[in-house]
């Protein structure tokens, strides 16, 4: 893991070797986790199954609440298994908004967040929203009049998977941690699902790999812009949770292979969402390897898990090395409150290895 990024910090040799393993990252924004933690297992006593081998696993009878009150290794071992899992789901949760805020800032302190990284506020947030700039509302009511990922009303695709993404990367420093309750939900539909990044990257050739390894990708939310002015409400353009997210280019350069600072893995960190271009190569040869990249997520249900959400359940994923996607196939009210919280800037750590090979699978 890196003692500095970026190459500022530490003089020694064994700083020169480390800082030559990294690419990526901003000395304002880096990790305080300098090596994979270790889960103390101290959430075995709550039931949980794991959904799929690959991602994704559920809790019975954990209440966010109880978290609140729990010591330090707990939260901390809740920040291993989401980064580890992708997603874990805690099934009918008594939170409020204020206590899913609390959780998320103690989980992303726990993983080592830098500093100068809090809550995120999304450039779309509304002046004086009901629950405060740091919680996005997630509602179809409002889907239907634009703003979101899919429901750019300009140009709308016929594609379910459209949609897959990593939350707000096109920020300079994007999300590690993000949370969401459902709490208004149709009798049927509005699943949510996930998909694996470092099962994504596992399933490249070394060749493949080691070429990615050396790329960077522009990620831009442009389109906000438009549908900012569309709404009729302003841009969020000061400070959004780091003093590296600010103003409306919403736009930003990071590497195509990411390493999870929590889990020491290797990801594959280009989205449909918000990726417009790898840098460095023409532009054919970067539609064709973005429309690969983005066919492996799609295509591989087995990189995925699929959640159906019962009232009040809470979702929790990492987004530095997981996806996700929302499904569209229902008329009824859907509603929710959703967190995310700011991580490192993204980095490659050369020395890490993808889960397969760390875990000798
Ligand atoms: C999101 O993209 O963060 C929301 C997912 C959902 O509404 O299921």
């Amino acid at each position: 893991m890196p003692s500095a990024i970026n190459g500022t910090n530490g003089s020694g040799p064994e700083d020169q070797v480390q800082r030559s393993n990294i690419k990526g990252g901003n000395v304002e924004s880096q990790t305080r986790c300098l090596k994979p933690m270790v889960n103390s297992g101290s959430l075995d006593k709550f039931t949980n199954r794991d959904l799929t081998p690959i991602i994704g696993r559920e809790f019975e009878g954990l209440q966010v609440r109880e978290l609140l009150k729990a010591d330090e290794q707990l939260i901390k071992d809740l920040a291993v298994t989401v980064s580890e899992r992708g997603v874990v789901f805690l099934r009918d949760q008594d939170v409020t908004p204020q206590e899913m805020k609390t959780l998320c800032e103690r989980i992303t302190q726990a993983a080592g967040s830098p500093e100068s990284s809090s809550l995120h506020v999304h450039p779309l947030t509304e002046n004086g929203s009901e629950l405060g700039d740091q919680i996005s509302v997630i509602s179809s009511e409002k889907q239907k009049k634009g703003g979101g990922l899919t429901h750019q009303l300009s140009d709308v695709s016929r594609f379910a998977s459209a949609g897959w993404h990593a939350d707000i990367t096109f920020e300079p420093v994007p999300s590690d941690y993000a949370m969401l309750k459902i709490h208004t939900l149709p009798a049927t539909g509005g699943d949510t699902l996930w998909a694996s990044g470092y099962e994504i990257y596992d399933r490249l050739s070394p060749a493949m790999q080691s070429f990615l390894e050396g790329l960077t990708a522009t990620h831009d939310a442009k389109f906000f812009l438009e549908e900012a002015t569309r709404l009729g409400n302003p841009l969020r353009d000061g400070m959004r949770g780091s003093p590296l997210n600010h103003g409306s280019s919403l736009q930003a350069t990071h590497p195509v292979i990411r390493t999870n600072p929590v889990t020491g893995w290797k990801s594959v960190f280009v989205n449909k969402g918000f990726t417009k271009r790898i840098n460095g190569v023409t532009k054919d040869e970067s539609d064709l390897l973005l429309q690969y990249l983005i066919n492996l997520v799609t295509q591989n249900h087995d990189a995925q898990v699929r959640f159906k959400w019962n009232k009040n359940d809470l979702a929790i994923w990492d987004n530095r090395s997981n996806w996700h996607c929302a499904t569209y196939d229902y008329e009824a009210a859907r509603a929710g409150d959703r967190v995310c919280s700011l991580g490192e800037a993204p980095f490659l750590d050369l020395a890490s290895m993808g889960r397969r090979e760390a875990l000798g699978l």
